[in-house]
């Protein structure tokens, strides 16, 4: 598949050596893997995160080419996040992923396990050949952070006394780390200033939130089909986000459906239908759109090159998969 957009184009190249190395990188191993491999790198994913890092690396870089730990860098930004996609499919038995089957429901749960914790191992593996103590130190935080995000995530189910700023630390957790720390990871392979690499993690902290509250607005509104995952199912298992925390402050009785946990034919129902028809999505909808535009303003000390253009103008692409 070419990228979601038309944003990527100065590292469409990069891009697509990225998907063929990766297939190779982790299904040279077993047969299994080669074909739980094939299956997740050959779908249709948007590879949003390395082509952050490339546009990042190309950003910072800008009258040499980028060098071969970048794109490596790139690599293992994309197995992380895949593997911690495999673990995340197990945990809320979810059917659908990239369009396709998950890894779970075509091989089971043992062999989807395996795998992300493969795809985990091997990234540290390539990471630490990186030879970069501060990017090793980076990522590592970040395979913390996503445990600890998806155990906030399990504590918190059904919990309607949960508050913004709580959904917030969870989603840097799950979310906004990877994205932050690994173009932090990029700008300091480029060997950019200190003032530089804490914008560059800014920029992707605060792009990460908004993608993950976008994410979760389209829970509600779009599509298992445009989606290629399943719409619909963060409320029914108790994981309440922007859209209905906002909700909850106008709709009392959406409090009493989620605390009997929808055990009443028609609560569910009943309950997407209240956060519909509350200000919840619009209100969500500003809150990214906050996200979007800090994000941006961390980007005003880079040259200016094809690649910063894009990595601003990719702040307005995580809002426009909204409309
Ligand atoms: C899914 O990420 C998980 C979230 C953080 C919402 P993506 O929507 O980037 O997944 P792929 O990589 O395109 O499949
Ligand atoms: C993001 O959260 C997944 C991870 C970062 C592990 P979600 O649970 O919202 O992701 P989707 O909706 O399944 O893609
Ligand atoms: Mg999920
Ligand atoms: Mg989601």
């Amino acid at each position: 598949m070419t990228s979601a957009t038309s944003l990527f184009s100065p590292v469409e190249a990069d891009l697509r050596l990225l998907t063929e190395n990766l297939k190779q990188l982790v299904g040279a191993r077993h047969p299994i893997l080669y074909a739980a491999a094939e299956h997740l790198f050959g779908a249709g994913g948007k590879r949003l995160r390395p082509a952050i890092v490339l546009l990042i690396s190309r950003a910072t870089m800008p009258n040499q080419d980028i060098t071969p730990k970048h794109c490596r860098l790139a690599e293992i930004t994309e197995m992380i996040h895949t593997a911690s996609l495999v673990h995340d499919d197990v945990i809320d038995e979810s059917e659908l992923r990239r369009g396709v089957p998950t890894v779970h429901s075509s091989f089971g749960n043992r062999i989807a396990v395996l795998a992300g914790d493969f795809l985990f191992a091997q990234s540290s593996w390539y990471l630490a050949n990186l030879d970069n103590l501060t990017v090793v130190k980076l990522l590592s935080q970040v395979i913390m952070d996503l445990a600890e995000g998806e155990i906030q995530q399990g504590l918190n189910r059904f919990d309607t006394s949960l508050s913004i700023e709580s959904y917030l630390e969870k989603s840097y957790y799950k979310t906004a780390s990877l994205l932050a720390n690994s173009s932090k990871a990029a700008g300091i392979l480029s060997g950019v200033s200190v003032e530089m690499a804490r914008d560059l993690y800014t920029y992707g902290r605060n792009i990460g939130l908004a993608f993950q509250i976008v994410d979760d607005i389209l829970d509600f509104t779009s599509s298992s089909d445009t989606l290629g995952k399943p719409a619909g199912s963060d409320l029914k298992s108790g994981n309440l986000t922007a859209p209905v925390l906002y909700a909850l402050e106008e709709k009392p009785y959406l409090e009493a459906l989620i605390e009997r946990e929808f055990t009443e034919q028609e609560d569910l129902d009943q309950a997407i239908a209240l956060v519909k028809d509350s200000k919840g999505i619009d209100r969500s909808r500003e809150l990214a759109a906050q996200h979007a535009q800090l994000a941006v303003q961390n980007l005003v000390d880079l040259p200016p090159s094809a690649s910063r253009q894009a990595l601003i103008e990719l702040a307005d692409y995580v809002l426009s998969r909204l409309y």
